[in-house]
């Protein structure tokens, strides 16, 4: 049965400065009866923004930090580990786009394999005093489904792209350290997230943006992959159920139950867009921004996810709608051009380097 209510006093969020792992960081001190500090453990790749936290920043800064550092660095992952008294992990860190795994595979190598390793290694090496390790991982270590079906917890794993590939070499050195050493673990593997703070390369936060600026809107293919949407928040709770109340050694996943082709998400935006800030010059609807593109490599064509072990165990719930949460996200991109040019113009990586040097 499910255990309840796991405490923790000092968490290592890795990739706390990206899409998620922000969200996840604002959902623990908002939402949650979390006490403890978090320490954000990010490289700042290009897809780390510190600024997408600088609310949480402010206003929990006695117990929020960000150590600026990599997980592919052994050291630097145990100095944190002592330097904090980490008591539990909660591992977002990763490339994540499956484009760039098809153009430089390795990167996805060394951060998501090597640098979980590194992670449960130092987890290891903590003994006693360290509670959980959670790893944030995707449905697409399973495949590509045909029409019908779902994922679930015990779908075999089948990836297909570098990405999926590094992801599910990642899960399993997780169960491994979980069955070998009995290093307590969970695992999560969600569809695909929407929301604010997502890096423009994602297909969403790019259709908006591009919508907004007229254009090309860049569909793959035909544009009928599905895909399972997710509201971030709804994943953020669920991660964070599964951290506090999963069973040692177990794997949830999470679903948006929300299947829509890549075609009906970039319509929707586009009506979204023409809602908010009216068509294009000269009267066009943004719809007819849309190009056919080449297919990406190895397209997996369908993500569906059945969440019944999540619901049934602790009651979790998606509290979002595709059409409440794709109007909620296209009016966040609207509003915060600010962080949108920040992330777009790279001048977050000056402040880095104002802040840390070029380290
Ligand atoms: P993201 O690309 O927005 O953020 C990744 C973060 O990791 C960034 O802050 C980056 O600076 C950091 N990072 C990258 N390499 C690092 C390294 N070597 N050392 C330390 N930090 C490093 O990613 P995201 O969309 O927030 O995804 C978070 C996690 O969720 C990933 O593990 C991803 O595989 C998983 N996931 C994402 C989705 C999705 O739809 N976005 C779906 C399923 C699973
Ligand atoms: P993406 O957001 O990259 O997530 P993932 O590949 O992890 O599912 O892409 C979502 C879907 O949208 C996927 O089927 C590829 C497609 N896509 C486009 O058609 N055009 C684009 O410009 C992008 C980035 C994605």
């Amino acid at each position: 049965m499910p255990m309840k209510n796991r405490k923790f006093s000092n968490l290592l969020v890795t990739g706390g400065a990206g899409f998620i792992g922000s969200n996840f960081i604002r959902h623990l001190f908002e939402k949650t009866d979390f006490g403890g500090r978090v320490v954000n453990y990010d490289a700042l790749t290009y897809a780390g923004n510190p600024h997408s936290l600088d609310d949480v920043a402010a206003r929990f800064g006695d117990r929020y930090v960000l150590v600026h550092a990599d997980i592919r660095d052994r050291d630097a992952i145990r100095k944190a580990m002592r330097d904090f008294s980490i008591d539990a992990i909660c591992h977002f860190a990763a490339e994540s786009h499956v484009d760039r795994s098809i153009v430089s595979p390795g990167d996805f190598v060394e951060t998501n394999i090597v640098g979980t390793f590194n992670l449960l290694q130092a987890a290891r090496e903590a003994g006693d005093a360290f509670s959980r390790f959670h790893h944030v991982s995707t449905d697409e270590v399973f495949g590509s489904l045909g029409p019908d079906g779902f994922f679930s917890e015990t779908t075999p794993y089948s990836p297909h792209s570098p990405y999926s590939a590094s992801k599910a070499s990642s899960d399993h050195l997780v169960r491994a350290f979980h069955d070998t050493y009995g290093l307590d673990t969970t695992i999560s593997n969600c569809s695909n997230n929407y929301g604010p703070y997502q890096f423009p390369e994602k297909l969403i936060p790019l259709m908006i943006l591009n919508a907004r600026e007229g254009k090309p809107l860049p569909v793959y293919g035909a544009g009928l992959n599905v895909r399972d949407w997710l509201h971030v928040e709804d994943h953020c709770a669920a991660i964070w159920t599964v951290m506090t109340q999963a069973e040692s050694g177990s794997t949830y996943c999470v679903g948006g139950r929300s299947e829509l082709t890549n075609i009906d998400v970039v319509k929707r935006i586009c009506a979204l867009v023409d809602r908010f800030c009216g068509p294009l010059p000269g009267g066009a609807p943004r719809e007819s921004l849309i190009t056919h593109v080449a297919d990406r490599l190895g397209h997996d064509l369908r993500y569906a996810i059945d969440c019944s072990k999540l619901e049934r165990d602790f009651g979790w719930r998606q509290t979002h709608t595709a059409d409440s949460g794709f109007e909620e996200t296209v009016k966040w991109y609207l509003e915060n051009t600010a962080w949108v040019d920040s992330v777009r113009s790279g001048e977050y990586r000056r402040w880095i380097e104002t802040q840390y040097g070029n380290r």
